[in-house]
């Protein structure tokens, strides 16, 4: 077989056979495929497309590029969650104890983030003491003893992707669904999970700026899981503004805290329910998404789910008393408002943009290298849909450094107020096929 041959071959819009497409996988992965030609095979990806079988293949191919994750020994369904990525997303923190506390494994690997806040361990390790350098037999007793724990992304899974998401990077092809499909997908499957959930975000903090768009991306990421034996389902979500109202390490702590108390902001919350159901119907924990919501409503209810939260944080060094008193959390110096110039609605929160003020506070990393901040952040005093005063606070700014104009001039420019306007959609619909 000669790559040259199979550049042509996507080219001029055939179709790849499995064989084809591991041996550009793996010619890729162990350097016999040089760059320049991968690079025109993903272009050529980018303007034919793939069929479902090729993308199925193309991301089996890179499961098995490297190392996978045996979760066999843990019992029950490991249903595992995911997001395609947003401003102050709280989710998974919440999610985590949340479907832990009805008794469904949560065996989750993950990593740090890059952009507007940390990753999940980012945040977790606001918790003093809180690590995930833990050996892979901890990992999986700890979560059949406990239902929960996390620990960080191995050093090999998926080096084909790693390889090709860097090469995309710089060759205009990240915005591929074929290709962000696959590459989000080969992630989760090498990770070990039998069903997954997935959080497929639309908007301005997203990748896909339409719903339309979104639920493209999702159909091909079902289709993915589904037709490589993993029940796999998503919920489109709004990413048009930041979700809830903590954007920052500690600040998302703490705002996970409250929501696992019943007292979190509504949108955080009704998304946690809509994607909590989800995993406790697809762990066969329910007969209906009412029946699993209603379950998920009774362990917040009678406290579980937040004894779950401390257990948790114990098992992996955490200081579990930050749940009772989250002033031990990491605390930012200075609290300073941004108030509203003029009386009206708050028609816009651009949620990428203000996920780059957070980062310039340093809540995260502009670049690989970069330390986080786990103290600062933004907390939103209001959302779109609600009715402001002139001088009254738009947002709190939490910041080590006592001159914050660059972030507020920022937030003037990316929090628009007008005569009238609606809360978005928060949940667009679902994908299950
Ligand atoms: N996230 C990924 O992991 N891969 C993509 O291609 C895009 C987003
Ligand atoms: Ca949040």
């Amino acid at each position: 077989m000669r790559m040259v041959d199979l550049i042509e071959k996507k080219r001029d819009g055939k179709e790849l056979t499995t064989e084809e497409i591991n041996f550009i996988v793996e010619g890729y992965t162990n350097g016999d495929v040089p760059d320049y030609q991968m690079s025109a095979f993903n272009m050529a990806v980018f303007f034919q497309d793939m069929t479902e079988r090729e993308r199925a293949d193309l991301t089996m191919a890179m499961v098995n590029s490297g190392e996978t994750i045996d979760l066999s020994a843990i019992e029950g369904v490991k249903v595992d969650k995911h997001s395609t990525g947003g401003v102050g997303d709280t989710t998974t923190l919440v999610l985590a104890p949340l479907v832990a506390a009805l008794d469904i494994p949560v065996a989750k690997m993950s990593g740090r983030g890059l952009g507007h806040t940390g990753g999940t361990i980012d945040k977790l390790e606001a918790v003093e003491g809180f690590h995930v350098e833990i050996t892979k037999d901890e990992f999986i007793k700890l979560v059949n003893e406990s239902k929960i724990a996390v620990i960080g992304q191995s050093g090999n899974l998926t080096p084909a992707d790693k390889k090709l998401y860097a090469l995309r990077d710089v060759t205009a092809t990240v915005n591929s669904i074929p290709l962000i499909a696959s590459s989000i997908m080969s992630k989760k499957i090498a990770a070990g999970a039998d069903a997954i959930v997935l959080d497929v975000k639309t908007g301005a903090g997203a990748f896909m700026k339409t719903p339309e768009d979104a639920k493209e991306l999702a159909h091909a990421m079902v289709s993915i899981g589904n037709n490589v034996g993993r029940k796999t389902m998503a919920v489109i979500s709004d990413m048009s503004q930041p979700l809830g109202l903590a954007i920052g390490n500690s600040l998302e702590i703490q705002e996970a805290i409250d929501t696992l108390k019943g007292q979190g902001p509504k949108d955080l919350e009704e998304l946690c329910f809509a994607l909590g159901s989800q995993m406790v119907f697809l762990a066969n924990k329910a007969s209906s998404l009412e029946e699993a919501e209603q379950k998920l409503r009774e362990v917040i209810a009678n406290g579980k789910a937040l004894e779950k939260f401390k257990l948790f944080l114990a098992n992996q060094g955490g200081d579990a008393s930050v749940v009772d008193h989250p002033e031990r959390l990491p605390q930012a110096k200075f609290h300073i408002e941004v108030p509203a110039k003029q009386d009206g609605v708050v028609a816009e929160l651009v949620a990428d943009e203000i996920g780059t003020a957070a980062m310039l506070l340093g809540a995260g990393r502009a670049t690989k290298e970069s330390e986080i901040d786990l103290a600062v952040g933004l907390m939103l005093n209001k959302k779109v849909g609600d009715s402001v005063k002139a001088g009254e606070s738009l947002v709190t700014i939490h910041s080590n450094r006592e001159n914050v104009d660059d972030v507020m001039a920022m937030l003037y420019e990316n929090i628009r107020i007008a005569d009238h306007a609606d809360a978005p959609t928060l949940v667009y619909g679902t994908v299950t096929e």
